[in-house]
């Protein structure tokens, strides 16, 4: 059989998405702004926050042996300087009953949001920045290290390069074809957004840098530092914990004639994050599906595709692609995200079962990849989406929170069961 002894089988969520009541946060400021960017606020989202424990007890009972989670800085440093004991000891309650309950935790520490304080200072193309996270990472992990096995610092610290390209290729050729949550907050269809978000956040709209939208060269640098101080920070406090980045990965497909701008995206989105890497202990491989490029541009999916409700192809093959190429990093590999967002859970079990078989390839092949997580447990909130797109395995009840898995949920607790397809 491929899949080792040991192999991780999870999930992921984010604290933003499935806790609730973020209300330090930036994003929850710029949720409540007028002329906002999303579809809708986050509010209670999955009540996680309170239900944790129930969320765990169920994925045990499935048959998982893992669950990635965040950390929220928002929570543990409401203001800056300002450390939460509540929050801290709150968390350490979650990952007692990951340990409880058997399941190997994996925080990641910033997950797309961050204190609303931040913001005021310049976000993340502020040059303190870096020191600032490192010092947050560096409480959590002196408090919480020793229950913490693998941690995540920043997910997606692409995420704003992949980004800068889609808008650049929304102007191109196939602007209509662009994934639905990218499309109208960077083509400026609310472009007062930016206005409002600033003043609700303390700042003007030339300093709000937010994580995900921003995409300056300085904010890129300032987001590989802030990965290479927290590493260091946590290495000092903590030096058993596994310690890694994950990077939004496409798999970037030539056409005939696009061999050239297929090698740069890759470069661009992968190799210049190695210089960040060394040190790590592994990289997180997050995706979702595949980009074409051909000589007009890019396409991001070919005529009359299945889409999934982002508007991806359903492609779970790019997987494979991606492993196999972000082996030249030279680490360990975990899938900290793969998933699909559909309203026919029959396609989620097909998704999971394609790319899993890709990751079999991969294993027999001899490539070190350590883990499998789902994207996600629990249907929540999309960002600029709001609740619609539907990732979970388990759905939520918007009004009672009751949980209720989907048939993928007990196909998946098989698969960890027998720890293989
Ligand atoms: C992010 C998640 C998001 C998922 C699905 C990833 O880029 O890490 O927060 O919900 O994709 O869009």
């Amino acid at each position: 059989m491929a899949f080792p002894e040991g192999f991780l089988w999870g999930t992921a969520t984010a604290a933003h998405q499935v806790e609730g009541n973020n209300v330090a946060s930036d994003f929850w400021v710029m949720e409540h702004a007028v002329n906002g960017l999303f579809a809708e606020p986050s509010g209670d989202a999955c009540d996680h926050y309170r239900l944790y424990r129930q969320d765990l007890a169920l994925l045990k009972e499935l048959g998982l042996t893992s669950y990635r989670f965040s950390i929220e800085w928002a929570r543990v440093e409401p203001e800056d300087g300002v450390f939460s004991r509540a929050a801290i000891a709150h968390y350490r309650d979650v990952l007692e009953a990951c340990h409880e309950f058997g399941i190997t935790p994996m925080v990641t520490l910033h997950h797309f949001t961050s204190p609303a304080w931040l913001m005021r200072l310049g976000g993340w193309e502020y040059e303190g920045t870096p020191e600032r996270f490192a010092a947050y990472c560096r409480t959590v992990m002196s408090e919480l290290g020793p229950l913490i096995p693998y941690v995540c610092t920043i997910n997606e610290a692409n995420i704003a390069t992949l980004t800068r390209r889609m808008i650049e290729d929304m102007t191109g050729a196939k602007p209509e074809q662009a994934p639905v949550g990218v499309r109208e907050p960077v083509t400026g269809g609310r472009a007062q957004w930016r206005e409002a978000g600033a003043a609700a956040l303390g700042t003007t709209p030339d300093k709000l840098n937010l994580f995900l939208l921003t995409f300056s060269d300085a904010a890129l640098a300032v987001v590989k530092r802030a990965h290479v101080e927290a590493r260091r920070a946590i290495k000092e406090v903590s030096p058993s914990a596994q310690v890694g980045l994950t990077l939004a990965l496409q798999d970037m497909q030539a056409e005939p004639g696009g061999e050239k701008a297929a090698g740069e995206r890759w470069a661009e989105m992968f190799d210049e994050y190695l210089p960040a890497l060394a040190g790590d202990d592994f990289l997180g491989v997050q995706n979702y599906s595949r980009v074409l490029l051909d000589a007009q541009g890019a396409a991001f999916h070919p005529e009359g595709a299945e889409l999934t409700q982002m508007g991806y192809e359903f492609y779970p093959q790019a997987l494979e692609n991606v492993l196999r190429r972000a082996t030249s990093a030279g680490l360990p590999m975990l899938v900290t995200e793969n998933g699909i967002a559909t309203d026919d859970d029959t396609r989620r079990a097909d998704f999971i079962r394609l790319a899993l078989e890709g990751v079999e390839r991969c294993l027999a092949d001899g490539l070190d990849v350590r883990g499998y997580y789902y994207w996600s447990a629990l249907d929540n909130f999309e960002w600029m989406l709001g609740y619609q797109p539907t990732f979970g395995i388990v759905a939520v009840d918007r009004d009672t929170f009751e949980r209720h898995p989907k048939p993928s949920a007990a196909w998946l607790g098989e698969v960890a069961r027998r720890g293989g397809l």
